[in-house]
């Protein structure tokens, strides 16, 4: 595997869920694999969880980690070719990722959408030049449009949360719903999620008797079809959540599909967003559904405390398996180095 952007990159997915379960029970079982191999953390954003996650997959592979928070520290890059660099950024991407490249093996990218270029986003253009200029493979820890690891590991909460329901030969019924939040947010894990989920939606893809997906957000809201092909879309919240086994709550800025024109902004006044907040109203509905979600959270816009802090909350789980899709996706990418 030399890039990991997509559900595709990674093929099998019973296969995967196999090899999560073998590393979660022995996470060390592979600490040989990376032994004098170097993975490059890159980030452009902030982070908690894949900061810290990634680092333990590699330390789990035994490998050595150089973490670099391009803001912080590091010369200023600009990331767009033919513009005059009289600003404050002193290093252009395109030398930068060759040197880069000449200190590791690896290289994990983090790098969010800017939301004003639509075209430029979707291109993946950050990610893209890495694949082309660095020699290395390259995995995505969030860019612009996705966040694989997030939906691994979402897939595989999933898979481990649903034995009951898959053992009773029923579909697992999960509802990802577009929560609010004031600020304009990327949309790569709704991306991803809705990508995985649908690729996961046919008995024995990934789990036993399939997902039965479906996507609630209020109009506007629409995902980029390349992610969401098949997928059903409910734009009653309180019917979508009718009978979820899981929710999966986020929010996202307008994906410009049905609004061209308001790509990258929110789209609802303030009052009209917070009935979209995930609260026990909604959840009573379910089937005493497990709430996710991929965190950092905003209370009380997002999930209220009450939902959260519930028994069926999956939040801490879910992150925890960040280190497991993590390790896998590492161990696939040093079995392909030469
Ligand atoms: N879910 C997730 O990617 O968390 P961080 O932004 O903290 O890495």
């Amino acid at each position: 595997m030399n890039s990991f952007l997509n559900v595709e990159d990674l093929g099998d997915l019973q296969q995967a869920l196999a090899e999560a379960t073998e590393i979660k029970n022995d996470r060390f079982k592979y600490v040989e694999k990376g032994r004098n191999k170097t993975a490059l953390l890159v980030f452009f954003n902030n982070s908690l969880r894949t900061r810290l996650s990634t680092q333990k997959a590699a330390q789990n592979l035994g490998m050595n980690v150089i973490v670099l928070d391009v803001n912080a520290g590091a010369w200023k890059l600009e990331t767009e070719r033919g513009v005059i660099m009289d600003s404050d950024k002193s290093e252009h991407l395109l030398e930068a990722i060759p040197v880069m490249g000449s200190y590791c093996d690896i290289i994990g990218i983090r790098s969010f959408a800017g939301l004003t270029n639509r075209e430029y986003d979707y291109a993946e253009t950050v990610y893209n030049q890495f694949v082309k200029y660095s020699g290395r493979p390259v995995f995505a820890m969030e860019t612009a449009t996705v966040h694989p690891l997030q939906a691994f590991a979402d897939l595989i909460t999933i898979n481990e949360y649903s034995k009951k329901i898959q053992n009773a030969g029923r579909p697992v019924k999960v509802v990802l719903t577009w929560a609010p939040h004031p600020k304009p947010l990327p949309q790569a894990v709704p991306n991803s999620f809705a990508q995985w989920m649908m690729a996961a939606s046919k008995p024995a893809s990934a789990l036993q008797t399939g997902i039965d997906f479906v996507i609630t957000h209020p109009e506007g809201y629409e995902l980029d079809p390349v992610f969401t092909k098949g997928a059903r879309i409910e734009y009653d919240q309180m019917k979508a959540f009718e009978g979820a086994h899981f929710v999966y709550a986020k929010n996202w800025s307008c994906p410009g599909i049905s609004r061209p024109d308001a790509y990258g902004r929110v789209l609802n006044d303030y009052q009209e967003m917070l009935d979209w907040t995930v609260s026990d109203r909604q959840m009573a509905v379910t089937d005493n559904a497990g709430f996710m979600h991929c965190l950092p959270v905003r209370r009380n816009m997002i999930v209220t405390d009450s939902v959260i802090e519930a028994p069926t909350s999956l939040v801490i789980p879910e992150a925890a398996n960040r280190e497991i899709s993590a390790t896998v996706v590492l161990k696939r990418m040093l079995d392909s180095l030469k």
